[in-house]
């Protein structure tokens, strides 16, 4: 997409007529920097829109936003403004893309101390996205596990990972994994003697041995048996979907896989395995073009892949370990 002078979008009548639709929120994150999840982010956003879904993207790795430039456009507001005050309605914040019905509501990296906004500006501003009439709202998040972003995470409809096929990218998404269900479990916690076990197990060397969310609930339930209880059934209720990018071989390929296994077995945590993008020449040349790998290459292997991604996160199904035994 070639950078061009953007119009403001015409927002109060898009506002209106968008009202009342059903959507959905997908937050994508990662343990680490550098897991594409910008570049799946801006991709999906396109794919959906491209489906003719109205979809909006929120850049809200308010650390180190850069969203709008794998977009290829400028925003003149950001989300910073907005959680600053200095924009007070969030509708203003949008940014126009070179697709109809794509907009972005860009992040700001000149704003570190707003990467831990006050509780209270966090909540208006997870409501204010909400309340955003769209048919999908895509929130691309930022790198570890700090509250602020757990807490975007937890608020979606659906949370994505996206993880690579190496030791520490693997072992951080663990630990994202584990910090998002402790926050949760801590969310839920009244009894002060439950929240502090879970402030406890959230230090991974805790002398109570808590270990995994397995342990926890043990723990919970031996305290509070019918908290444990709604803690284990909220565990049921949350399955975060995985995404391995650039794969580069079979065994790349089957990552999520084991990776689903091991959240079962260890963690007592139902993973989805939703797809696997492969590594691709074409997605560092698209990037530099500051345009969206679908539009500028759709038939490139990243591009197929995310497409098959964007198609099971939609139906809701998993990557079939037959598709790739077949290959
Ligand atoms: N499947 C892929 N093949 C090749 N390069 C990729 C792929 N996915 C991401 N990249 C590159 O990796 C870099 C980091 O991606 P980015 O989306 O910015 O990561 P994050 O947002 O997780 O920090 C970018 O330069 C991007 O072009
Ligand atoms: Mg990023």
């Amino acid at each position: 997409m070639a950078k061009k002078q953007i119009e403001r979008p015409p927002v109060p009548d898009l506002f209106e007529t968008l009202k009342s639709s059903k959507k959905e929120v997908w937050a994508i994150a990662g343990g680490k920097g550098g897991t594409g999840k910008s570049f799946i982010a801006a991709n999906v956003g396109v794919a959906l829109s491209k489906m003719g879904k109205r979809v909006l993207l929120v850049d809200a790795d308010l650390g180190c936003a850069n969203l709008h430039t794998f977009l290829g456009v400028e925003p003149t507001a950001t989300l910073s403004d907005f959680i600053n005050g200095k924009i007070k309605s969030i509708d203003k914040v949008l940014t126009p893309t070179d697709l109809p019905n794509l907009m972005l509501i860009s992040g700001a990296c000149d704003f570190l101390e707003i990467a831990n906004p006050k509780h209270t500006q966090k909540n208006r501003l997870i409501r204010r996205i909400q309340d955003l009439s769209f048919e999908y709202i895509i929130l691309d998040l930022g790198a570890g596990t700090g509250f602020t972003l757990l807490d975007f995470f937890l608020s979606a409809d659906t949370g994505i990972l996206s993880v690579l096929p190496e030791p520490t990218s693997i072992e951080n998404t663990y630990r994202f994994i584990k910090s998002a269900f402790y926050r949760r479990f801590k969310k839920m916690a009244k009894d002060p003697k439950v929240k502090e076990l879970i402030i406890a197990a959230m230090n991974e060397k805790n002398e109570l041995g808590i270990r995994t969310p397995h342990d926890l609930l043990d723990h919970v339930a031996s305290i509070d048996n019918e908290m444990g209880q709604k803690m284990k059934e909220a565990v049921l209720t949350f399955s975060p979907k995985v995404i391995v990018n650039q794969v580069r071989s079979r065994d790349d390929m089957t990552l999520g896989f084991s990776m689903r296994s091991a959240c079962a077995k260890y963690f007592g945590i139902k993973v989805d395995y939703v797809g696997y993008i492969e590594y691709d020449d074409y997605v560092w040349m698209a990037t530099k073009k500051k345009t969206p790998l679908i539009l500028e290459r759709p038939y490139a292997p990243a591009a197929r892949c995310l497409n098959q991604v964007v198609s099971n996160l939609i139906n809701r199904d998993e990557l079939k370990l037959d598709s790739i035994l077949k290959m």
